[in-house]
């Protein structure tokens, strides 16, 4: 897999306010086309326009029955044109040129080094807030393979009076989701911490309410086929989850039980074709009470269970 080490630095990200411009719409649409001819996809540049010039895609809509509006844009055509062929040149995720990427209702920045938070991984959050019993106090929760720590925000605001850890082996991740924890003011109720899963949580053993993680689970030799964007920019430490895609998640399932506090709860993201490894492993740990989870498209994405005991 080629590495983002080797790629050139990163123009800076459109600094939106810094070289606002305003146009026509019939102009803005003859730039699209001219930039779609170049090669992409519509909704790449559309995206792009969004989150590099602040133009929502409704507001896109508009433009093709008013071509004489004036459009306001946080930032000159000319920068995106450049992230534009960039992208197209070398196939770095748009999400890294502009520095962003919007997730729940965040815009997390981003950068290569750290996965692009996936929106099927929104929905462990809602899965971790609506499998824990309400009204039981939740007082201690982890975020294992934190990367940007999207998980770790959107858990930290939704269950304000816990406390939360955020483990990430990788120097890059850590370094973001450490910026993006300070940027949601999060540092003193998230502690970041460095190593391999639930090694850097020892003290905590046996006290930690939910466990969530999205691990890395894609087979080794499947890396080689998965789109350039993603194999030749993203961190293969995200990604390989050895020769079955299972090594990390059999790691993580067993040191669950020690991890866990009784009645303690871990919620899993894996790989489409995953579901019934998983939900073995889970059981064969000792862990009860499996729950199977489909991801927006329907597919079986998400597993959870729970220590025995407690309540
Ligand atoms: C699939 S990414 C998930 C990132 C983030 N939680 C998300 O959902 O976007 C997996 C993360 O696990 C981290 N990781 C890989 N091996 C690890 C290990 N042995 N211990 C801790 N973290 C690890 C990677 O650096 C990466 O950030």
């Amino acid at each position: 897999m080629a590495s983002h080490a080797g790629t050139a630095p990163l123009p800076p990200p459109p600094v939106q306010g810094a070289d606002v411009q305003s146009i026509t719409a019939s102009e803005l649409l003859g730039w699209r086309r001219r930039m779609l001819a170049l090669g992409g996809a519509p909704a790449a540049l559309d995206w792009l326009l969004d989150l590099g010039g602040g133009l929502r895609w409704s507001q896109l809509q508009s433009l093709w029955s008013h071509p004489e509006a004036d459009v306001p844009l946080q930032c000159s055509l000319a920068s995106l044109e450049a992230l534009w062929r960039r992208h197209l040149d070398t196939e770095e995720p748009l999400q890294y040129l502009v520095g962003r990427c919007p997730w729940r209702d965040l815009e997390l920045p981003v950068a290569p080094g750290v996965l692009i938070p996936r929106q099927e991984t929104e929905l462990l959050v809602d899965l971790a807030l609506s499998l824990w019993p309400s009204g039981l106090p939740l007082s201690c929760w982890a975020d294992l393979g934190t990367g940007s720590a999207c998980l770790a925000i959107a858990l930290a605001r939704g269950l304000p009076s816990s406390r939360g850890f955020a483990v990430d082996a990788s120097p890059e991740a850590r370094a973001q989701a450490g910026a993006n924890l300070s940027r949601w003011n999060l540092q003193h109720r998230v502690t970041l911490l460095a190593g391999d899963w639930w090694q850097p949580l020892e003290p905590w053993w046996g006290r930690l309410d939910l466990v969530v993680t999205n691990p890395p689970y894609i087979p080794s030799a499947t890396l080689a086929s998965l789109e350039p964007v993603v194999r030749d920019h993203e961190p293969r430490q995200a990604l390989d989850g050895g020769p079955d895609g299972l090594m990390a998640i059999r790691t993580i399932v067993a040191g669950s039980l020690r991890g866990l506090a009784p009645g303690g709860l871990l919620l899993m993201e894996h790989h489409h074709d995953q579901s019934e490894a998983v939900g073995r492993l889970f059981l064969a740990a000792g862990l009860e009470r499996l729950g199977v989870h489909a991801d927006l498209e329907g597919r079986a994405r998400f597993a959870s269970a729970r220590r025995p005991g407690g309540r």
